[in-house]
């Protein structure tokens, strides 16, 4: 449950359990953090604060237990304890011997030899994106004093689309508007759209996925590590993978570029009367692991909740005979506008690793 290498994250806790948190490591002193700031993007993922998102309300506070005091970062280890509230264990009751479809119940339950806490999905679960928020937006106050922006949008829901990034041109104004909203979309009708979709799968007590695009902007070129495995897709992917749910991450023209000629994909160089940039930017804004100068852009695939409230079948591992069950409990219909506040947080948390 640990990350990093300048900045250490470690997360902790369960989501029926009493609490749970994160520890940030490394740090500078004197940083100073808008707690409100931190609270506000935090709200943007909690559960039970809009119709498209699981009824499970947490007010998810937290509480600083160190490395925090008179509004500055101290060096120390800063570490936030988040109470959980609102739990219903005996919906999980089931779940011990009949394993849900898609979720990490069964191969949990084989890897910790049954002694794992399922209830809510234990240390698995979207709620443990909680407290990476919680660090990712200290770490993203520090980026911004440092002239680095991050902001991402729902690219898409279940084939519903938003307007892509314009990835040449991605303005800190434009990812700042995003990130203060809850379901952040650059075109404001596809919202809706979007948001039907959700009602309509969640009406038939199912769920679907979707995409969130992401960009940083103000990294200067020539930053991120070594060609082996400190790349900055390799950095940001260790943590985008951890995002529960998440499935795919491309940069740039990603999977896309696979189609395309060499002489399409490439992105010219050019002076613009004082820096280096690129015509197009199907790099995503990074060559040979290390930054172009040019915005960083990606997508991280999320797919469909797991725990769906429709007839599945499964196995009882007791008896061994397949049985048809429904999953009980409280559920995200879409992970995807939730998702968007842990993807930026992720992001920022890699970037501040990086650039220390
Ligand atoms: C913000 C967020 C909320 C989530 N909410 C739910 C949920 O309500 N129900 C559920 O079954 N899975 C939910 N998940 C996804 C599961 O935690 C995830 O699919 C599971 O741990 C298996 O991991 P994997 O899908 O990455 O393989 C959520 C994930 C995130 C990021």
């Amino acid at each position: 449950m640990n990350w990093g290498n300048k900045i250490h994250l470690t997360v902790f806790g369960e989501s029926h359990g009493p609490a749970i948190g994160a520890v940030l490591e490394g740090l500078p002193a004197g940083e100073a953090i808008d707690m409100e700031k931190v609270m506000a993007q935090m709200a943007r993922r909690a559960p039970g604060h809009d119709i498209t998102a699981t009824p499970r309300y947490e007010s998810d506070e937290p509480k600083i237990l160190s490395g925090f005091l008179n509004g500055k970062t101290t060096g120390a280890p800063l570490c936030a304890v988040i109470r959980n509230s609102n739990t219903h264990s005996e919906d999980y009751k089931d779940i011990c011997h009949i394993p849900r479809p898609g979720h990490s119940d069964y191969p949990a339950m084989v890897r910790y030899h049954g002694f794992n806490d399922i209830r809510g999905g234990g240390s698995f679960s979207g709620r443990l994106t909680a407290p990476a928020v919680f660090a990712g937006a200290v770490c993203r106050q520090i980026l911004r004093r440092r002239g680095i922006d991050v902001g991402a949008h729902v690219l898409s829901i279940h084939g519903v689309s938003d307007t892509p990034f314009d990835p040449v041109n991605v303005s800190a104004e434009l990812l700042e508007d995003l990130s203060s909203r809850y379901f952040p979309t650059i075109d404001h009708a596809a919202e809706n759209t979007m948001r039907a979709e959700i009602a309509a799968a969640n009406k038939m007590g199912d769920s679907i996925g979707g995409v969130v695009e992401c960009a940083a902007v103000g990294i200067p070129a020539g930053s991120g590590g070594g060609p082996l495995s400190d790349g900055i897709e390799s950095v940001l992917s260790s943590l985008l993978f951890a995002i529960p749910a998440c499935k795919g991450v491309e940069f740039g023209a990603g999977f896309h570029a696979a189609e395309l000629f060499g002489s399409e994909d490439n992105d010219t160089y050019f002076y613009d009367g004082k820096t280096v940039k690129t015509r197009t930017n199907n790099a995503g804004g990074i060559l040979g692991g290390i930054s172009t100068g040019m915005p960083i852009v990606f997508r991280t695939a999320f797919k469909p909740t797991p725990s769906i409230a429709r007839e599945q079948e499964s196995i009882d591992l007791n008896t061994k005979q397949t049985v048809k069950f429904r999953v009980h409990g409280r559920h995200d219909p879409c992970i995807v506008p939730r998702a968007v506040p842990v993807v930026e947080s992720v992001a920022a948390i890699a970037l501040l690793d990086m650039l220390s």
